[in-house]
Parts: C-alpha cells; structure tokens; sequence
C-alpha cells in the first residue's frame, strides 16, 4: 500500500504545470534532460542563448562572468570526448574577477566578498541561459562534476581553456533537443519547508527526512543508486576538488 501511494506521488510530481502566464511554465516545467537527440542546434540559436546569459542583472553591473560555448565538434575537439549525456551544444560558465583587474585591483583586498559575488553574478547568467533554452523548446542540464565540466575539476578545465588565474569554471550548461519529452523530475521539498512566513526561521526536521526519503524512492527507481549513496560518491571527489579550489582562491588576493 506505502509503495503504491509512493509511486502515485512520484507519478503526480512528473504532470505538467498549465498557468496562464508562459514564465512561470518555462519555470515550472523545466527539468533537467540528461538523453539528448542527436539533432543539432543552430548557431543563431546558440548566439541568442548567450545574449540572454550576457544580459542578466549583475552587482554593480560588474558582469563577473565569461562563457565559452562549443558545438558538438568543438567540443570533441577540445576535450577528446563527447559532450555528456550526447548533447548538442554547451556553454561552459565561469565566475570572471580577471576583468576586475582593469577596473580596480582594489577587490583583492576582498576576497570572500568578491568571490562570492562573481559566482553569485555567473549563476545567474547561467540560471537566464537555462531558462532562454527552454524557450527555444530545447533541454539542458547544468553539470558540476559529471564528464569534467565543472567546478569539481577546476585545475582540468583551467588547462584545457588556458584560464588565467581569477577565472573559476563553474558548471557547463550541456543542452540540445531532447531524445524524449518525457523527462523526470526528482521531488522537491515542500515549499513550507523553505518559505519562513513569519520572518524566524524554523528547521522543519521531520518534512527534511520525510524528503530525502522520497528522494531515495525516486533516485532508486529511476536510476537503481539512492540518493543516499549517490551523496556519499559525490563526497569522494570532495578533497582534490576543495584543494584546487582553495589554491585558486588564494592567488585572488596575491
Ligand atoms: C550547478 C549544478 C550542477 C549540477 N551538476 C550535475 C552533474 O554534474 N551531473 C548531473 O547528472 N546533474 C547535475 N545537476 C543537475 C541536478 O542533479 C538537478 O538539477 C537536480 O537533480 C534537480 O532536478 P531538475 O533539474 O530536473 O529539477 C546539476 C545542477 C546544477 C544546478
């Protein structure tokens, strides 16, 4: 009986959401594709996903970001393999204080602060370019580890694009059309869990576990790993990643 309620659960967390307004569709229906087809995007496209990235809100306007977007064969050609999951096309998002340089050199006095606000700044961009591909009618996932494509391997995509120093790789947005519409989404927490109304917060434990359990369910049956597991692989690629990155962070206030 608990199985089947689980399962009805899960069944329902996948319908789509119909609003009136066609943001909040993008927004809510949007899921993270990880099969792509094999048919291609088109530079325009491609050109006006990275206007959308180049046109997003930015502290100050310091627009504390570079991207460097590859096809298919660019990427093959860069990094020996395919782009994962057989996308079409990605956009590799770095967090930029290099540029800072020519403005200020003061911001190496303010490292945390500074960092901070450059992956803030970038994130963003990347969350705009996301939503501009799903207006195309195309998917993306955004990766940080799977393939080498982001943060995790920092010094490895540092090398691969000559990367000056103060320029932090951050994730690469994998996108293109999908192999199939249907796409699963993983539950997310209730949203009471998140939203403090009355301005205290307040660690709601029991909805917390009441998730990661749901989590573990759907993780299971969608992928055969638990998310549980899935976690205590990701904490193995933890040290290398927290070393480079902490070497990488040292040398913004050099
Ligand atoms: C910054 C970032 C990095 C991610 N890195 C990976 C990754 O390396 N591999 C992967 O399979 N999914 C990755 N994801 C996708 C998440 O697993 C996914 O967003 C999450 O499970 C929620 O699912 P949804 O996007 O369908 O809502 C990443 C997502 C974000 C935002």
């Amino acid at each position: 009986m608990k199985l089947i309620y689980k399962l009805l659960k899960l069944l329902l967390n996948q319908r789509a959401v119909k609003e009136d307004n066609e943001t909040l569709n993008i927004i809510l229906n949007r899921k993270s594709c990880r099969r792509f087809s094999k048919k291609k995007v088109s530079k325009e496209i491609l050109e006006k996903i990275l206007l959308a990235g180049a046109s997003t809100p930015s502290t100050v306007n310091l627009q504390t970001w570079s991207f460097f977007p590859f096809d298919y064969d660019e990427w093959y050609q860069k990094f020996g393999n395919p782009i994962p999951f057989g996308a079409q096309a990605a956009i590799i998002v770095c967090a930029d204080l290099k540029r800072l340089e020519v403005i200020d050199p003061v911001f190496k006095k303010f490292p945390y602060c500074f960092y901070t606000l450059a992956v803030m700044n970038a994130s963003l961009s990347a969350m705009n370019m996301t939503l501009a591909i799903e207006g195309f009618g195309l998917k993306s996932i955004m990766l940080s580890q799977t393939g080498r494509t982001g943060f995790m391997d920092y010094e490895y995509i540092k090398e691969k694009l000559s990367l000056p120093s103060l320029v932090f790789p951050l994730t690469t947005i994998a996108f293109g059309f999908p192999e199939n519409e249907l796409l699963f989404s993983p539950p997310k927490l209730d949203k009471e869990v998140i939203i403090h109304r009355d301005g205290k917060y307040t660690l709601r434990e029991e909805e917390t576990i009441a998730w990661l359990k749901d989590m573990d369910f759907a993780c299971n049956l969608a992928e055969g790993e638990k998310i549980t597991e899935k976690f205590k692989n990701y904490l193995k690629m933890l040290p290398k990643a927290e070393e480079e990155l902490a070497n990488a962070f040292k040398k913004i206030s050099d």
